[in-house]
């Protein structure tokens, strides 16, 4: 497997011809990298399923190059979910629709529904217009990350995950570190009003202001009580280290705050973003980094907020040590 670093129109081409053939491309987009293939092609999604170590009934986000190629995908797409892709799209926002024949079993996970995403990251954007050049439909891409494990946001973080697992012929491409950081908000547009799935970058007040909707919102809860069951909850976007909110750090615990919150006496400062977009930002790049430096645990302050912050509690509450 190849890292391209400085991809041109050739590579890309050579990348859309690849995904083509059945291999899988890992590339950036605005949130986090993700690992691409060809939705159309059940046994290179059966592939892909193997790589990630992911479960075959959790389904796939298709990533098409502009809003002209929603229908071959979904159809009785609600006028709130036009709005939506007319004002997010190409961007971190990704829609749940009812799929068409497209949209098989073997992305949906067997559902009635498919996810759909432009993004916006130009070598995604690029990499995506060659490959329906090409001929294809759609390029089906979760994080680029081992099942359960932090997101990738950066190349290396992608060979750091998947090099033991991709093939000779699958690619990585390197398009820099990502802007966002947190994957983009998912919103379940199957009812008469949008539901936030996931949170991200596109805010429910980004959401209600445009559309003029209520907007049904998960709760991601950090501040609710947690439900302590040993084992029950699977934790998603961990780090090997054990993440805990809001607590005192011991001797050499790993510490994420934002810059104003200085250190506690004794812990290991591994970021000190200005605000919640550079929390967002550097997040899973700070959580890999108490890996890289074989941190037992990692203390996280919270940001607060309406914004990027929501996406950022969220995360945290899925990755936390649950005891
Ligand atoms: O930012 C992102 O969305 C990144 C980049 C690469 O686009 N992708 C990403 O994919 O985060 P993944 O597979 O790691 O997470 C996608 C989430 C999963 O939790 C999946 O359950 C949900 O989207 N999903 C996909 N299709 C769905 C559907 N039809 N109904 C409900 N949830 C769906
Ligand atoms: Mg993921």
């Amino acid at each position: 497997m190849a890292i391209i670093s400085s991809c041109t129109a050739t590579t890309l081409k050579d990348a859309a011809i690849s995904l083509r053939s059945g291999n899988l491309v890992a590339f950036p987009t605005e949130t986090v990298y993700g690992l691409g293939v060809d939705a159309t092609n059940k046994d290179a999604v059966a592939h892909l399923y193997q790589v990630k170590g992911r479960p075959s009934d959790h389904p796939l986000i298709v990533h098409i190059s502009s809003m002209a190629n929603l229908d071959k995908w979904a159809r009785e797409v609600p006028e709130y979910a036009i709005k939506l892709a007319g004002a997010f799209w190409p961007g971190p926002m990704t829609l749940i629709l009812p799929r068409t024949n497209l949209a098989m079993d073997f992305i949906t996970g067997n559902q009635d529904s498919v996810g759909i995403r432009v993004p916006s990251h130009p070598l995604a954007s690029a990499l995506l217009k060659e490959f329906e050049y090409q001929g294809g439909l759609g390029v089906a891409a979760p994080s680029a990350n081992r099942f359960g494990r932090v997101s990738p946001t950066t190349a290396s973080d992608v060979f750091e995950e998947l090099s033991g697992y991709l093939l000779p012929a699958d690619l990585i491409l390197d398009g820099g570190p990502c802007e966002v950081g947190v994957e983009s908000t998912i919103i379940n547009c199957i009812q008469d009003l949008p539901e936030i799935l996931r949170p991200g970058a596109i805010t429910t007040t980004m959401i209600s202001d445009l559309t003029g909707l209520q907007v049904n919102q998960i709760d991601t809860g950090i501040n609710k009580p947690k439900i302590k069951a040993s084992g029950l909850l699977q934790s998603h976007y961990a780090p090997k280290a054990k993440v805990f909110i809001a607590i005192t750090p011991d001797l050499g615990d790993g510490f994420i705050a934002l810059s104003d919150v200085s250190t506690p006496p004794g812990a290991i400062r591994l970021a000190s973003p200005k605000d919640n977009k550079e929390y967002a930002q550097i997040l899973y790049q700070a959580l890999r980094l108490a890996d890289n430096k074989k941190l037992p645990n990692v203390i996280v302050i919270p940001p607060t907020g309406d914004d990027l912050a929501i996406a950022i509690c969220d995360r945290l509450e899925k990755c936390a040590y649950k005891s």
